[in-house]
C-alpha cells in the first residue's frame, strides 16, 4: 500500500491541489475509507481526505472521523493539518481571514469521540490542544507571506450541525470566550492525538456567525472559500515543505505515555 507521512483533511474544493493523485480504499475497524487520495503537493507526497466525500455527500455530523484518522495512521501518517471553514464570533475577525486556533471547546453531541470505548481506559492530555510545532509552522507561513490577514490564536467551538447556530447560541459561545465556530474540527483533533499524530487546524473565516450578519448560507461559505483557496493552498504548501522527514520536535508521539491509570495492587485497592 502507498504510504505518506503528512496528511491534509479538508473540505470540498481542495482535491485539485494534488498532482498525480491516486485514490485509495483503506479498510479500518470503523469502516472503509474510499476517498483517500495520495499525490504530490509541490514536491512533497501527501495524503488528502475530503471530509465530506469526493462529491460532497457527507454532512458534518455523519463524517466517519474514526475511520478517516485510522486510515491515515494505517498508511503511515504522523502529521495532520485539518482545514475548516468557520464563522467569526469575535468581531475583530472578518470573512477571508485565516485563523490558527490554539484551543477548542467541544459542543458536538453524537459523534464517536474516542478510539478507547473499552479498556485500556485512556485519558489523553489536552492542556496543549493542538501540536505546538505544527501550529508554529502554520503561523509562520500564514504570517510571513501576507496572503491574507491571519490570526495566530483563537478558540474554536465545534457544533454538531448540520444547521447553523442561533444568535443566542453564538452569544453564549462569545461569553464562553470562543472566537470562531465550525462543524468539523472535532473529534478529529482528539482522535489524531489518540493515534499519537501531530494535528493542527488551519481555519478560514467564511462569514460572521449567526446574529452578527443578516443570514447564513452555504453559498456564501463556498464563495468565500473560492476567494481564500489560493492563499490556503500556498500556506499548506509552504508549511508542508517546512516539515522535515523526521518527527516534529513535540511530544505528540508520546501522547499516550501517561494517559492510563496504573493498576492498583490488591492491597492498596483494599484500602
Ligand atoms: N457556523 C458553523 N459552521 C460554519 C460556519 C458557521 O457560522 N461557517 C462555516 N462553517
Amino acid at each position: 500500500m502507498e504510504k505518506a507521512k503528512i496528511a491534509v483533511i479538508g473540505g470540498t474544493g481542495f482535491e485539485d491541489m494534488l498532482s498525480h493523485a491516486k485514490q485509495l480504499r483503506v479498510k479500518t475497524p470503523y469502516g472503509t475509507v474510499s476517498s483517500l487520495l495520495i499525490g504530490k503537493l509541490d514536491a512533497r507526497k501527501i495524503a488528502f481526505i475530503p471530509r465530506h466525500g469526493l462529491n460532497h455527500s457527507i454532512p458534518p455530523h455523519k463524517i466517519n472521523y474514526r475511520a478517516n484518522l485510522f486510515a491515515l495512521c494505517k498508511i503511515g501518517v504522523e502529521c495532520v493539518i485539518g482545514t475548516n471553514a468557520v464563522g467569526a464570533i469575535n468581531t475583530n475577525f472578518k470573512p477571508a481571514d485565516i485563523v490558527v486556533p490554539h484551543d477548542f471547546v467541544d459542543f458536538t453531541r453524537q459523534r464517536s469521540l474516542t478510539f478507547y470505548d473499552k479498556a485500556p481506559v485512556t485519558h489523553t492530555d489536552f492542556s496543549h490542544p493542538y501540536c505546538p510545532e505544527l501550529r508554529r509552522l502554520l503561523i509562520e507561513n500564514s504570517r510571513q507571506h501576507h496572503y491574507a490577514k491571519s490570526w495566530d490564536k483563537g478558540v474554536l467551538v465545534c457544533t454538531e450541525g448540520p444547521r447553523f447556530e442561533t444568535p443566542a447560541e453564538i452569544e453564549m459561545f462569545r461569553r464562553l470566550g470562543c472566537d470562531v465556530v465550525g462543524m468539523t474540527g472535532l473529534p478529529e483533533a482528539i482522535l489524531a492525538r489518540e493515534l499519537k499524530m501531530c494535528y493542527a487546524a488551519l481555519c478560514f473565516v467564511s462569514n460572521m456567525a449567526a446574529g452578527l450578519q443578516e443570514k447564513l448560507t452555504p453559498l456564501e461559505v463556498s464563495l468565500v472559500f473560492e476567494k481564500a483557496a489560493p492563499s490556503l493552498i500556498k500556506i499548506l504548501t509552504r508549511t508542508i515543505a517546512a516539515i522535515h522527514e523526521e518527527r516534529l520536535n513535540c511530544s505528540c508521539a508520546n501522547a499516550l505515555k501517561e494517559a492510563r491509570f496504573k493498576r492498583c495492587s490488591r492491597s492498596s485497592s483494599q484500602l
